[in-house]
């Protein structure tokens, strides 16, 4: 879906207005503090039942108030639509009039992905980020992933159980070979995602940073040593899982490293390319996304001028046109955007100035026409 208008109320400093998109980008400009990131916020809320800077919902609810809303109506008219409420702490869910109990029907219909100034720092800075990447990834492409995660899950928590509370030897087995069985199928699935991404990846690259392109390889760590049978890793490492109390190796452990000329890709690129190299990910996971053809990815872009140069943004710009998806964009500043509007009619996309909360449709450099 691209999102065709969102509401919010109370949610953080953003007025209760509705804002009507644009299909293809968007653009929101305005000085620190004024609701850029806010608004972003709500839309990710929307798609993943959660913020990406704070784990406490309750801060997402505007000063004073008790609810926050937002909805969300596609270019098809489909509606989407959550509200929280940090008394009760319940959240409802809508979608096209009825009520749903769990977010991740919210999140079948809605594909976001976000690049934050943070991201890359997050994303190279531990497993824990490039997890959480991939399995957005796999969620939207690959539909079973969602029930054998769940089922993996499971036998993992059992598992863990079983090691801290030191069952018998039969009781421990069981679930050993369980979760064995399931790290597989997990593994396997991950392992053939990543192989397309890695083929997508290639194609971004050449366009965001053809001068290295060649020379990024990509390594997929599956959760326990390449050439070994799990059910062995985990024979020889029973004494360590006990005293660590949890399961050391095993699907939940998995990795994907970036190299360039086998060095760890963070050590050897600027800041400015480590996050053209994020952009160039997440638009190859969007078009796999994309690819399946059951929900049309979103993209967010959160302060696009922070790290990145003229020449820079002039790429960027080529390849979100290429991308062909819904883009959402924020800046502190107008001139900023230049580049991504300088081959584009004033008519593919829309400029929206925000101000303490308020968002108001305007067009490019205001000031300057004003002046004319
Ligand atoms: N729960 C809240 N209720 C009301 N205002 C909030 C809440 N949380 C944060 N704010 C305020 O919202 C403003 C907008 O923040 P943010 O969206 O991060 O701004 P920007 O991205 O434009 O720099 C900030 O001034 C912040 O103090
Ligand atoms: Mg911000």
């Amino acid at each position: 879906m691209t999102v065709a208008r969102l509401t919010t109320q109370h949610f953080r400093n953003l007025s209760s207005t509705a804002i009507d998109f644009h299909p293809k980008l968007n653009f929101f400009v305005g000085d620190n503090g004024s609701g850029k990131s806010s608004l972003l916020e709500a839309l990710f809320y929307l798609g993943h039942g959660k913020s990406f800077r704070t784990s406490k919902t309750d801060s997402l609810v505007c000063y004073e108030k008790n609810t926050f809303v937002v909805s969300v109506k596609n270019g098809q008219g489909s509606q989407l639509g959550l509200s929280r409420d940090i008394n009760s702490g319940l959240t409802s869910i809508k979608i096209d009039g009825e009520r749903y109990a769990r977010l991740s029907e919210l999140a079948k219909n809605i594909a976001i992905q976000i690049v934050t100034p943070e991201s890359f720092k997050l994303f190279f800075g531990g497993p824990k980020e490039r997890r959480r990447f991939t399995d957005l990834g796999m969620f939207h492409v690959k539909h079973n992933f969602s029930s054998q995660w769940r089922n993996f899950a499971r036998v993992l928590k059992q598992r863990n159980a079983c090691i801290r509370s030191n069952v018998d030897d039969t009781t421990l087995t069981y679930w050993t070979e369980q979760f064995c069985q399931h790290s597989l199928v997990v593994a396997e699935e991950r392992r053939v995602y990543i192989e397309d991404l890695i083929v997508e990846l290639k194609v971004w690259l050449a366009i965001l940073l053809p001068a290295i392109s060649e020379n990024v390889t990509v390594q997929y760590l599956q959760g326990w040593p390449q050439k070994k049978a799990l059910a062995d890793v985990l024979n020889t490492n029973k004494e360590r899982e006990t005293s660590f109390g949890y399961s050391l190796y095993g699907a939940h452990k998995f990795d994907v490293k970036f190299l360039l000329k086998k060095q760890a890709i963070e050590t050897q690129l600027s800041r400015g390319q480590q996050k053209l190299f994020l952009l160039a990910l997440t638009f190859a996971q969007a078009k796999l996304i994309a690819r399946v053809n059951r929900v049309k990815p979103i993209l967010l872009i959160d302060d696009i001028g922070a790290e990145l140069d003229t020449t820079s943004r002039t790429v960027l710009s080529s390849a979100i046109d290429f991308l062909n998806c819904q883009v959402i964009i924020t800046a502190i500043e107008h001139n900023v955007l230049h580049p991504f509007v300088e081959h584009t009619c004033a008519n593919e996309y829309k400029v929206f100035h925000v101000k303490h909360g308020e968002i108001i449709p305007t067009t490019l450099y205001p000031d300057a026409m004003k002046s004319e």
